[in-house]
Parts: structure tokens; C-alpha cells; sequence
């Protein structure tokens, strides 16, 4: 080789290193138990999810290597990220807050819930269970992303990955191709599917079977409604608080999975007397529903700072504050926090503030968030 294309060479492997961080893909390796974790009892394929676990963690699925879906969704934050906005492959950043990853399967909240029941809940029947895979198709029921325009796990999941400030890959071809390179995941495609064929199709199914067998089945709250742990008094008071005083649970549904009521998931909570984001408006393109978002779930909410669709509040503190008497009065406010024509005034005293944020801390599933079968299967040598 002469002195040029050594040089060129070098040039080239510089400019390599420069694309690819130091976390890059070239330095990292998959180690992955030979025979998979079990994912679910029953609900999904654990080749399918072992697959998943994969993609979710590469950063090859953005068009320069620099982000995978875990750059925004850290399990360590159940799956939220810690910033109001998350940075993309290019470095911009989303327009909304990152949002934890749990309890998205329909057919979850039926089959774990079952005893626990709540006057308002109705949970969707009509749950699509696909033969081949065993894998809850997730027809109806869920509302995903801030407003809710997408339903279908499997097909939502491909989003991310072609959107242009998240991870670029505009043709889902492209990926296929790109993928096919890879070596590893011919036999990761060949176990989950019996041939190695990469497919956007496959790629959804293995990414959406990883992101359903991702639940909160252990937080303290639960323990203690199956006689498993007790809540303290302080906590125990604060659930009272939340339950029946303030009714928080009039939206948040804690003892459901998904966090809110089918039929209302979306509500104005006045976080300004203009909105600046339409929210579900945007998809429904009707008046009254801008500025409405989804009911988060406040499962894991210990872990999700900061908070609102938009990050504006970096702690729960400032969050009851704005229930407390912070609301703006927004033509759309839901009427569940409106006293006549203005915004509600709960006026929460300091004690009722700390018990009802140590009832929140109970929510937590440090079980998920540290769960090993969850975490990133590329290792460092
Ligand atoms: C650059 C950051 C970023 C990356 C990369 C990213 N996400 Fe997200 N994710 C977000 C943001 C921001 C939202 C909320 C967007 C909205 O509501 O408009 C979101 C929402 C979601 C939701 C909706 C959860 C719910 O309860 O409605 C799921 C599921 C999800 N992402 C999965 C993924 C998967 C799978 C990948 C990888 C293929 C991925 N994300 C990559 C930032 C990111
Ligand atoms: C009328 C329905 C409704 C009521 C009542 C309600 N909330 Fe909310 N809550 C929402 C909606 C909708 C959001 C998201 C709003 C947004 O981002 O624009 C939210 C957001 C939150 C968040 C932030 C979650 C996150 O992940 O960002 C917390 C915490 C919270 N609410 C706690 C409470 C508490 C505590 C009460 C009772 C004092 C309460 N909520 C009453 C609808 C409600």
C-alpha cells in the first residue's frame, strides 16, 4: 500500500471515528444468554423479545449510529429520559417529553388486574391475540405517544426510527438492508422468526413483543393491595388524599396498568391560558380537544422528572403546586377541575403535599428498572 491511500485510509478511519461515539457499535459485543430470559408467562415469544431487546439497544437503527430507542427511554427511568427534551441523531431535540415504556400490552390489564376493579374503569375486550406469535396485537384500547395518534404497538414502534429528528431512517427498506449486514442478527431473526430474512414488518413484531413484556407487577402499592407489604401511615394517607379528597384518581387510575380511563383519556389541565402545542387537537382536529394530552400513568412517576408533556416541571412538588392553585384558565380546562367558570383552587396544605408525594413513591417498580432481562445486551470488551 502506498503512502496516499495510507493516508486516505487513515482520513477514512478518522472520519469513522468521529460518526460513531465511543460507546460505538465497532468496540461492543452482544451477550446474550444462550437460551432467553422468559419475557411473559404466556403473552409473548421469548426468541421474538430477545430480538427486540436487541434492536431497542442498537444504535445501527438511526441513520448515523448515534442513537438507539434506549437513548430517550433509560430503564434505569423506567424507560422515561431525564431532560425536558431528548436529543435525536443529529442532536436537535423533540418537541415533547420523553415518556416511560410499561404496561402497554391491552391484555395485560385484564389478566393482572383481575379482583381489583374501579367503578369507572372498562377495560377494551376486543384484544387481537396473533396465534403465530402469541403476542397481543394491541388493537384498540391504547393511546400512544402525548395525543394518542397512534394505537398499534407494532407499527408505532417504526415511527421513531424514520422520524426526521429522532432517528433519521426515512426508508424502512434501507434499515432492512442496512440490518442484513449485521452480523449477529441473522440467527437472532432465525430464532425469532425460523429464517433469517429481516423484514420492517419483523422488526416491529420483535420491538413491540420486547416493549409488552415490560410491566410494573411489583410496586409497593401492589405488594400491598395481594397482602404482600404494608403501606405506612403516611403513605396510606396520602392514597386517601389522592383517591377521595383531591380525586386525582377522577384521571389517574393507579391501580390501572395504563394509567387512565378508556372513554376520557385526554384532558386540558391549564397548564397555560393559551396552548402552544395542540395536543390531541392536533389528530382530532376538533376545538375543544387542543391542548388536551394523555392522562400519563403516574406508575414509576418517582423516577420520570421532569414532568407534562412539555418538562415544565422538574419535581412533583411543583407539579401539586400546580393543582394546588397554579391552573390558567383555558377555554378548554377539563371540567373536573374547573369550580364554575375558574380554574379549581385546591389549596393542598404542606402535610397533604408530602403524603400524597409518599403515596407516589409507592408506585415504583425498582424490580423493572433493574430487571437484567430489560437492560443493554451490547457489552464493552
Ligand atoms: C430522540 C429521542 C427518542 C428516540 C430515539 C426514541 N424515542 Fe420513543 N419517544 C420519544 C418522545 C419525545 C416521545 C413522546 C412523543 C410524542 O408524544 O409526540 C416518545 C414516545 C414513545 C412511546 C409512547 C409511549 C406511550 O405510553 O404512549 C413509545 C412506545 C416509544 N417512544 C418507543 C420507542 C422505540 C421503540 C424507539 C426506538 C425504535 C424510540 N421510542 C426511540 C423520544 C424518543
Ligand atoms: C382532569 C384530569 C386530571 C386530574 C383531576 C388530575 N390530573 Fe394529573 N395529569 C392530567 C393530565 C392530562 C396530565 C398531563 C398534562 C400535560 O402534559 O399536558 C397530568 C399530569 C400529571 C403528572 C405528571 C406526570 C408525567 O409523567 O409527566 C402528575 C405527577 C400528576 N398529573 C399528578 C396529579 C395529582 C397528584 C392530582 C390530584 C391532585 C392530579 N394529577 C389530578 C390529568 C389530571
Amino acid at each position: 500500500m502506498n503512502k496516499t491511500k495510507l493516508l486516505l485510509l487513515a482520513i477514512g478511519l478518522g472520519v469513522l471515528a468521529c460518526t460513531l461515539d465511543e460507546s460505538s457499535i465497532a468496540t461492543a459485543y452482544l451477550d446474550l444468554p444462550k437460551t432467553p430470559y422468559t419475557y411473559s408467562n404466556d403473552t409473548v415469544n421469548n426468541y421474538v423479545a430477545t430480538l427486540g431487546r436487541v434492536l431497542f439497544y442498537d444504535k445501527q437503527l438511526s441513520i448515523n449510529n448515534s442513537v438507539s430507542c434506549a437513548s430517550c427511554h433509560k430503564q434505569e427511568l423506567a424507560f422515561a429520559d431525564n431532560v425536558k427534551f431528548s436529543k435525536g441523531f443529529e442532536n436537535r431535540l423533540t418537541n415533547r417529553n420523553s415518556m416511560p415504556i410499561q404496561d402497554l400490552s391491552p391484555g395485560f390489564s385484564i389478566s393482572l388486574f383481575n379482583g381489583i376493579t374501579s367503578n369507572s374503569i372498562t377495560f377494551t375486550t376486543n384484544i387481537a391475540v396473533d396465534p403465530a406469535l402469541t403476542i397481543f396485537a394491541g388493537s384498540g384500547g391504547t393511546f400512544l405517544f402525548w395525543d394518542g395518534r397512534e394505537s398499534n404497538l407494532r407499527e408505532m414502534v417504526l415511527k421513531p426510527i424514520g422520524n426526521h429528528v429522532e432517528m433519521g431512517i426515512r426508508d424502512m427498506k434501507d434499515l432492512e438492508t442496512k440490518l442484513a449486514k449485521v452480523p449477529y442478527y441473522a440467527g437472532l431473526f432465525q430464532d425469532a422468526f425460523g429464517s433469517p430474512e429481516i423484514t420492517s414488518e419483523k422488526i416491529g413484531r420483535a420491538l413491540s413483543a420486547f416493549l409488552f413484556s415490560i410491566t410494573t407487577t411489583n410496586t409497593r402499592f401492589d405488594m400491598a393491595s395481594r397482602g404482600q407489604a404494608q403501606l405506612t401511615a403516611l403513605e396510606l394517607a396520602g392514597q386517601a388524599l389522592f383517591t377521595t379528597t383531591y380525586e386525582c384518581n377522577a384521571c389517574h387510575q393507579v391501580q390501572a396498568p395504563h394509567g387512565y380511563v378508556f372513554a376520557g383519556a385526554f384532558s386540558n389541565i391549564g397548564l397555560d391560558a393559551q396552548d402552544t402545542d395542540d395536543g390531541r387537537g392536533g389528530v382530532t382536529h376538533q376545538n375543544a380537544d387542543v391542548g388536551s394530552f394523555k392522562i400519563p400513568s403516574l406508575r414509576n412517576v418517582a423516577l420520570t422528572a421532569p414532568y407534562m408533556h412539555d418538562g415544565r416541571f422538574e419535581t412533583l412538588d411543583e407539579v401539586i403546586e400546580h393543582y394546588s392553585g397554579g391552573m390558567a384558565n383555558n377555554p378548554n380546562l377539563d371540567p373536573r377541575l374547573r369550580e364554575g367558570d375558574a380554574p379549581m383552587r385546591m389549596d393542598i396544605p404542606k402535610y397533604d403535599k408530602e403524603a400524597i408525594i409518599a403515596f407516589l413513591n409507592t408506585l415504583t417498580d425498582h424490580k423493572m428498572t433493574r430487571d437484567e432481562k430489560f437492560s443493554n445486551p451490547f457489552k464493552h470488551k
